[in-house]
């Protein structure tokens, strides 16, 4: 019902992913599989919302009405699972503004915060940027996947220690965090009283076999520690619109996290993320499920074609998200070298896994929401690259 094998062209659309690849890469004919965001046509039920709110044309400052958080339960509901309090929500304008309002609301120039590398940049800026103290509790790379290291976090942890990012599912390895993890680790922190913020943008996008579980359901204890951030930004492409949420069953962490949202006046969001999203929320379900078909499809090709052609890169099969993880060891190459090999000799821009911290050395980021032509075309390039 939906093509997502369009091939659209959004060359000057003052598009980060297409516009800026001569800035990021030094060319501008790349194949952009880097920045997280999809090469799809946005689905027309988020388009015709926008376009109807339109023809009252004075867009003044507005609120989110109560149909926006009607819809936002339901979907964590029929989604997750998860039954979630209307007073429980509060707005954010994007999910890493999020994760640096909750560095300034939950800690401060004493406090240490533990990020778990390979890991979205933006995390480990989070904390830097406000002159926090980083500790890197890196995952485990087992031959079973990639895990969180429990002992390493129980050693770590010190009277100093605030807080936890998690990346659940995690960006970039794709890992889906399983009740049994998620459970040890809400142990631990509770006991040490660190509070866990929890990204779960890309929570929507879970892989056909795998199950999210928003942390904060698990238990009270759970819902005592935790700060949730949901979006649609992934899930429905809708990044430009800078709309999220936050989810915070305490009272007093929400109250914390309202007076810096507040204090830095970013609490009214915008007029098309509060329309798109809710319309998002209400509409979005079956467009989702082709989604993420198309998605698995684009993953599978991936894997059939670097098992069948190219044997040094071994990708690992994400669990969730649209990013492939690349193991790219074998090449004999890492850091800039690696990634000006695939600029360079492949024309493919990726995302060089070092940005991701300790762990990432030798990985390469692959996104794959795009037409399965596109993917194929890159993975021909690459072969090549490599046969050359
Ligand atoms: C784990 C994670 N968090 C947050 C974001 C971005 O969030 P936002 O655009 O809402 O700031 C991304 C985008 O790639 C991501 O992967």
């Amino acid at each position: 019902m939906w093509n997502f094998d369009e091939e659209i062209n959004r060359e000057k659309s003052n598009c980060i992913k297409y516009d800026w690849r001569e800035k990021v890469f030094g060319r501008s004919d790349v194949i952009p599989m880097w920045v997280a965001d999809m090469d799809f046509r946005t689905p027309s039920f988020v388009t015709d919302a926008i376009r109807e709110r339109l023809t009252h044309e004075i867009l003044g400052y507005s609120f989110r009405p109560e149909s926006y958080f009607d819809s936002l339960i339901k979907w964590i509901s029929l989604r997750h699972g998860w039954s979630v309090q209307r007073d429980w929500i509060e707005f954010s304008p994007g999910v890493v503004p999020a994760l640096n309002i909750c560095t300034l609301a939950y800690s401060d120039h004493d406090s240490e915060i533990i990020i778990q590398p390979p890991v979205y940049t933006p995390f480990h800026r989070a904390v830097k940027d406000h002159n926090r103290r980083l500790l890197y509790n890196t995952l485990l790379e087992t031959p079973d996947g990639w895990i969180m290291d429990f002992q390493g976090l129980r050693k770590m942890i010190t009277p100093r220690t605030r807080m936890i990012i998690i990346s659940n599912p995690h960006n970039p390895v794709g890992r889906v965090w399983r009740r049994d993890e998620l459970e040890q680790l809400v142990e631990i922190c509770f006991d040490s009283g660190i509070i866990i913020l929890s990204d779960e943008i890309h929570s929507d996008l879970n892989l056909p076999g795998n199950k999210h579980i928003p942390i904060a359901s698990l238990s009270e204890k759970a819902a005592a520690i935790t700060v949730t951030c949901m979006a649609p930004s992934k899930t429905f492409n809708l990044a430009g619109l800078s709309t999220s949420s936050m989810i915070i069953p305490d009272s007093a962490l929400r109250e914390k996290y309202r007076s810096v949202l507040e204090g830095l006046h970013l609490h009214l969001g915008n007029i098309f993320g509060n329309v798109a999203s809710e319309a998002a929320y209400t509409y979005g379900h079956e467009w989702l499920d082709d989604l993420i078909l198309y998605i698995q499809g684009n993953i599978d090709a991936v894997i059939t074609y670097c098992s069948d052609h190219i044997q040094v890169i071994k990708p690992v099969m994400p669990e969730a998200t649209y990013m492939i993880w690349l193991d790219c060891r074998q090449m004999g190459m890492s850091g800039n070298d690696l990634n000006r090999f695939f600029i360079e000799k492949a024309g493919v821009g990726m995302n060089e896994g070092s940005l991701f911290g300790p762990g990432g050395e030798g990985f390469m980021r692959m996104n794959v929401a795009c037409p399965r032509t596109v993917v194929v075309k890159a993975l021909r390039q690459i072969e090549s690259a490599i046969n050359g």
